[in-house]
């Protein structure tokens, strides 16, 4: 697995000390709020685990699962609805955790989505963007770090399922996705 990555780009570290700031500035900003957590199976679980843990006002967890892109490294722009939530999300605040925003296409959906349900609020917050391949433009409320236009894996981030496990972000050695 450690064989097929190109260069670490993200540490543990690094990775640690901008959670830890982003929930920090999360606590802050949702003072004497609940927050209800949506977390975007599968790739942002590992994010959220420790996001959630950073935050000092309660945090509720909820899950949703849409399609993106099978075993492939680009979007095919079909975004589809797997699994809902199963809390009712009428009148609580939202806050939208993802792993990356890539094309934008997933998130644009979802956010329209979830707005129709009638949330008192809804943040997004994404540990990576990648903006040079943005196609629909999405709000980010907190965003970890900006990334450039690499395939990265590892802290929740997959290719094909694997990498997930990876405590860092990598730079995916390209052979492995080239065919
Ligand atoms: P978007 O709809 O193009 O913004 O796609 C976002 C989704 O694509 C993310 O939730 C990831 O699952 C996946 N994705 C995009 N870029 C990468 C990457 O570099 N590594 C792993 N997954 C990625
Ligand atoms: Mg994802």
């Amino acid at each position: 697995m450690i064989n097929d990555v190109e260069s670490v780009l993200l540490s543990e570290e690094k990775l640690a000390t901008r959670i830890a700031e982003i929930g920090a500035e999360i606590t802050n900003d949702y003072a004497g709020k609940e927050i209800l957590m949506i977390g975007v199976l599968r790739g942002a679980v590992i994010f959220m685990a420790d996001l959630a843990r950073s935050i000092k006002v309660p945090v509720a967890i909820d899950f949703m699962a849409v399609s993106s892109y099978g075993a492939g490294t680009t979007s095919s722009g079909v975004v589809r609805i797997l699994k809902d939530l199963d809390e009712n999300v009428e009148g609580k605040h939202l806050l939208v955790v993802e792993d990356i925003i890539d094309s934008g296409l997933t998130l644009n959906y979802l956010l329209d989505n979830l707005k129709s349900r009638k949330p008192a609020s809804i943040k997004l917050c994404t540990l990576l963007n990648k903006p040079e391949r943005r196609k629909v433009d999405v709000k980010i409320d907190y965003n970890g770090f900006n990334v450039p236009d690499y395939f990265v894996i590892g802290y929740g981030l997959d290719y094909a399922e694997k990498y997930r496990n990876l405590p860092f972000i990598g730079i995916l050695k390209p052979e492995i996705y080239k065919d």
